[in-house]
């Protein structure tokens, strides 16, 4: 066993991201107070504007959340009571919580083995004549086959979200996660790799309309201030976030290639041992918000790894299908083998930009020698 006992290795170091960009952050946050212009406003249209074209799409619309995101979209689909739409089981909740909020019914499919992404043959197989959209996850920041989930649901014309909360500049085949669908869904989330400073989220689509709605939505549907037409909400960005976020796009390619690097060197140390090894789909460009290993001995290996002060989590310990909240779906144990499996054999190393090569190095060789001697 290794005995480095100085060394600690956290899940994710967001102050170690701040030191190295503080002047910028630091200039973008004095902006905003000295304007006092804290909610909407030119930063966060050019924020807007930015990630629209980072994202390869024609509109953005900036929400509060990743979760408000999914919900909007959805919401200005017109997915309501009586609507069925179909999600993975194996995802974070507010994928499929947001349908449910929206008074829809969620049908849960299971995932790919390989990508941990919705399973194509069983999306098609889960249609049935009161399905109106799916939603798609692009999870641990690979793009899912997107092209295809559309084909399927051009064939029986439904709507498709992706959730790509987890994978702002992802690709698939050079097309950019969120661009090829109805809506694309962003999640600002400080832990994600375009981390705002508190909630955030972002709507893109090819579609004007369906962005005008979106935006409408997002502001109680005022057009103008103080004349409605539809009911919508309040859900918006506040200045502070985007200016941050402003400032983090400017870096997100450079700390998106040293996560995919990171991810090469444990794929290297890996090599020859019984730990599960994450699968890169060639076509795709892989972000990696998360590097996802699988061991038959998880719950040991999380504790043995943070007796040696090395963070690790497990995205996700139930599927959707067998949550309390759910139960009246009829979802029993056993009716989605594959994310039930990675349910109780998934484990998040770290992986984020920071990382010291030694630091990977003492992870490594610790998953290692735990995994093949368990
Ligand atoms: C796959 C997925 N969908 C949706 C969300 C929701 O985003 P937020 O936390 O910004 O509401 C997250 C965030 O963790 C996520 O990982």
């Amino acid at each position: 066993m290794p005995t480095n006992t100085s060394m600690k290795v956290p899940l994710l170091d967001l102050r170690a991201q701040y030191e190295t960009i503080r002047p910028e952050v630091d200039a973008a946050v004095k902006g905003v107070m000295e304007s006092c212009h804290f909610i909407g406003g030119p930063e966060v249209s050019a924020l807007e504007q930015e990630v629209a074209r980072y994202s390869q799409t024609a509109h953005a619309v900036a929400c509060a959340s990743g979760t408000d995101a999914i919900l909007v979209a959805l919401w200005a689909l017109g997915i309501g009571p009586g609507d069925e739409v179909i999600s993975p089981t194996y995802t974070f909740f507010a994928t499929a919580g947001t349908i449910a909020n929206n008074g829809a019914t969620p049908v849960f499919v299971d995932v790919d083995p390989k990508t941990f992404n919705i399973d194509l043959h069983r999306l098609e197989a889960a249609i049935t004549p009161r399905t109106k959209a799916v939603v798609a996850v692009s999870l641990f920041g690979q793009c899912a086959d997107i092209p295809a989930i559309k084909a399927i649901c051009d064939k029986h014309q439904l709507y498709l979200i992706e959730d790509a909360a987890q994978s702002i500049g992802s690709e698939w085949e050079g097309r950019r996660s969120g661009s090829m669908c109805d809506f694309g869904t962003f999640s600002f989330f400080p832990s994600k790799n375009l981390g705002g400073v508190g909630d955030g989220g972002m709507i893109v689509t090819q579609n004007a309309d369906l962005a005008e709605k979106a935006r409408l939505l997002c502001n109680h549907g005022a057009k103008p201030k103080y004349h409605h037409a539809i009911v919508g909400t309040n859900s918006r960005l506040d200045a502070l976030q985007a200016a941050v976020l402003r400032v983090k796009l400017r870096h997100l390619d450079r700390w998106s290639e040293q996560r995919a690097k990171n991810a090469a060197l444990y794929h290297q140390l890996f090599e020859g041992s019984k730990v599960g090894r994450p699968y890169h789909d060639p076509r795709t460009r892989h972000i990696y918000n998360q590097y996802v290993i699988r061991a038959t001995k998880r719950d040991e290996l999380k504790k043995h790894l943070a007796e040696r002060n090395i963070g690790c989590e497990v995205y996700y310990p139930v599927p959707l299908h067998l949550q309390k909240c759910f139960a009246h779906l009829g979802g029993r144990p056993g009716d989605m083998p594959v994310s039930e499996a990675a349910a109780n054999e998934t484990l998040a190393l770290p992986i984020y930009p920071e990382l010291t090569e030694e630091m990977i190095r003492y992870t490594a060789q610790t998953v290692r020698e735990f995994v093949d001697n368990a």
